[in-house]
């Protein structure tokens, strides 16, 4: 052995017991910096059929007939005219359904829904439907059907309206399914001699989540309420920006009754041609108002994101942005934004929108982000003057900039100077990686600067080398990586893994958290990774330590981040307040078992410990799937800590490739 060799022997002796053991010391005597409540968050966009087709309970697509092809998603047949001027003036089409012509034909329409009808037997939908009879009362038949049935009828559920002025009214019938059909269409045929006109043919499932009938599907909400979120990010990502400026998500375009809210055209429809989905839109039905009702109830902070200025910068060259002189109407939009979540109804307009939509109470919003993902001057100096703008009214709000789509680099290191330039509060940081990086970027945060902006890792997820989709290595190095932002809170303030939501029938982008068909849903891996951290993120920062193998005294302390001399092991640890307890997460990405002691520096005596694991099934490649939602889910256990010669230690084995979480009470 040569004197280098000697030395990195006798440190390894430092950090790894007479056992083998990985030697690790948790301080439980000094608490860390604050962890945010914001810490562990969620990220929504329109993108993979996330809104309409997913989280918004609608079932109709193209519902009021304003899709660029205006029958897109209706089959109609008889006598049915396209008209103009409807009853809602920013969403001015409605048909007019016909007498056929012969007692023996049929007039009618069809909607196929959102890759098809998801009901289920013995649940009810609400039907709505915006009409009037021109020329005496008139009736329709609505059904649920299944064209691909080989029963002597298509329909399974029926019900019968009588459209009874010639004023436009909305009418209701519920719809009892008697079948379960993830495939169902919608039709509705003139049942009557007399003309009607239908404009917002609408169906919900009665039972949404919080029951509210412009609501959401409630499976869906539900897993985003049982990751317990600290705060939530939406719109977008680049549907913020619009493949052009006149595309750009519109919020004001998104509020007040959901018959009047234009469509937009979705900003992904064009992205991919290998799955192409030219029937892309955005009702807005799930719009503002609706995402900050959800953070509500989620108990999320809201973290709404704003254009500022530029389309999508991938897309476009400099001509498509709004130039300098431009961008009073967008800075507008961030300040009226603010004043329609917090505002007071009896002086604000925005205010008084809120309030008559249900909701006279301020959402209390704090933050706003300006630009997605944007980089380079073009950006750096639009976001001037919406700081100035913003700090001058709102001094309070906190202003989330971007260091741009690069993870590290020139440009990502220009987007940061500016943003300290510009006192931006946090600095919203995106990186979609591959294993490689997010296994050896387990000390990214330790040299961030401290006294610039915190950080917000906005936009992130592991993708795997050749096989880019959803698996279970790829979230358990997430987990690994996700050590560093709990180590560093000090500076981390929020992280969201993205994209979130996807249907199986219309995605474009994966991996995604959460993914869906019309009538199931599961989680992924990476969903149990966040929720582990979203559940347990603490109070403090506790130091997690072990001595460095690099280190020939063995003397100096570092992090578990999985660099040489660790055995694919990453660790952090906090202190929850509430529970009295010290939290341990200790990620294994090595293929074989790796035996721990934790020394619990300031605990005496013996604790009991509960721990949840997360491992796979077999194979690294192993995921959730809709028919098997549940093969890979966190497994609740025990340990305990012994009474050391100093302090408490609680030794354990980490099996290999596994997420192992430790709660011990103090
Ligand atoms: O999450 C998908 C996309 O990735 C987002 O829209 C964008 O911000 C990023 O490029």
């Amino acid at each position: 052995m040569n004197l280098k060799q000697v030395s990195l022997a006798l440190a390894l002796t430092a950090c790894v017991s007479a056992q083998g053991q990985r030697v690790m010391d948790v301080n439980t005597k000094k608490l860390g910096a604050t962890v945010q409540p914001t810490m562990y968050g969620q990220f929504f966009e329109d993108i993979n059929f996330a809104a309409d087709g997913g989280l918004y309970g609608e079932l109709v697509k193209n519902r009021s007939f304003e899709f660029a092809q205006p029958y897109m998603g209706w089959r109609v047949f008889g006598n049915v005219e396209l008209k103009t001027d409807g009853p809602f003036e920013r969403c001015p089409h409605y048909v007019i359904l016909s007498s056929p012509g012969h007692r023996e034909r049929r007039t009618g329409l069809q909607n196929e829904g959102f890759f098809g009808i998801g009901v289920e037997k013995d649940k009810e939908y609400r039907f709505s439907v915006w009409a009037k009879a021109p020329k005496g009362n008139s009736q329709i038949r609505v059904q649920l059907i299944n064209e691909q049935a080989m029963y002597e009828h298509q329909e399974f559920t029926e019900a019968k309206i009588d459209i009874n002025s010639n004023e436009w009214k909305k009418y209701t019938v519920m719809l009892k399914s008697s079948r379960t059909e993830p495939k169902a269409n919608l039709r509705i045929f003139l049942s009557s001699g007399n003309p009607v006109c239908l404009e917002h043919i609408s169906l919900f499932p009665k039972d949404t989540y919080k029951g509210r009938e412009n609501g959401l599907r409630k499976d869906l909400a539900e897993a985003l309420a049982d990751m317990k979120p600290g705060v939530f990010r939406f719109p977008g990502g680049c549907i913020v920006e619009g493949t052009t400026l006149d595309t750009r998500y519109q919020w004001k375009n998104t509020i007040g009754p959901v018959e009047n809210r234009p469509i937009n055209r979705n900003r992904w429809e064009d992205t991919f041609d290998y799955r192409y989905f030219a029937d892309y839109y955005q009702s807005y039905g799930l719009g503002f108002f609706e995402f900050f009702q959800l953070c509500e109830d989620m108990g999320a902070e809201p973290l709404p994101v704003l254009s500022v200025g530029l389309a999508c910068q991938f897309q476009n060259g400099e001509d498509a942005h709004a130039k300098m002189d431009e961008l009073q109407p967008f800075i507008d939009d961030c300040l009226d934004l603010i004043d329609f979540a917090n505002g007071d109804p009896a002086t604000s307009k925005w205010a008084k929108i809120r309030a008559d939509m249900g909701h006279p109470e301020p959402f209390n919003m704090k933050f706003i982000g300006v630009g997605n993902e944007q980089w380079d001057t073009p950006y750096y100096e639009r976001l001037k003057p919406f700081v100035a703008a913003i700090r001058a009214k709102y001094p309070n709000i906190k202003i989330i900039g971007t260091s741009g789509p690069d993870s590290e680099g020139k440009m990502f290191d220009k987007g940061w100077v500016a943003m300290k330039a510009q006192k931006a509060d946090l600095v919203d940081e995106h990186f979609y990686r591959n294993e490689q990086w997010f296994l050896s970027h387990g000390l990214r945060y330790e040299s961030y600067d401290r006294k610039g902006p915190k950080v917000f890792a906005g936009e992130y997820a592991c993708h795997g080398r050749g096989k880019k989709w959803n698996h279970f290595e790829t979230s358990l190095y997430e987990a690994a990586f996700m050590t560093d932002l709990e180590r560093n809170a000090d500076i981390v303030q929020m992280a969201t893994y993205a994209p979130l939501f996807a249907h199986v029938d219309g995605w474009q982008w994966r991996p995604d958290m959460i993914w869906y068909d019309n009538l199931r849903m599961f989680k992924s891996v990476s969903y149990y990774v966040q929720q582990m951290y979203a559940m347990n993120k603490g109070t403090n920062v506790l130091t997690l330590t072990t001595a460095d193998p690099a280190d020939p005294k063995g003397k100096k302390q570092v992090p578990v981040a999985g660099q040489e001399g660790m055995d694919g092991l990453f660790a952090s640890s906090v202190w929850d307040a509430a529970t009295g307890e010290v939290v341990i997460k200790v990620i294994n990405t090595s293929k074989q078992e790796r035996p721990i002691s934790i020394n619990l520096l300031g605990m005496k005596g013996e604790h009991a410990a509960t721990t949840l694991t997360l491992s796979h099934n077999g194979s690294y490649d192993d995921e959730n799937t809709l028919d098997n939602p549940e093969k890979i889910t966190p497994k609740a256990g025990s340990a305990k800590a012994e009474d050391g010669k100093k302090n408490s230690v609680l030794n354990d084995q980490v099996p290999a490739m596994s997420f192992r979480l430790y709660r011990i009470k103090k």
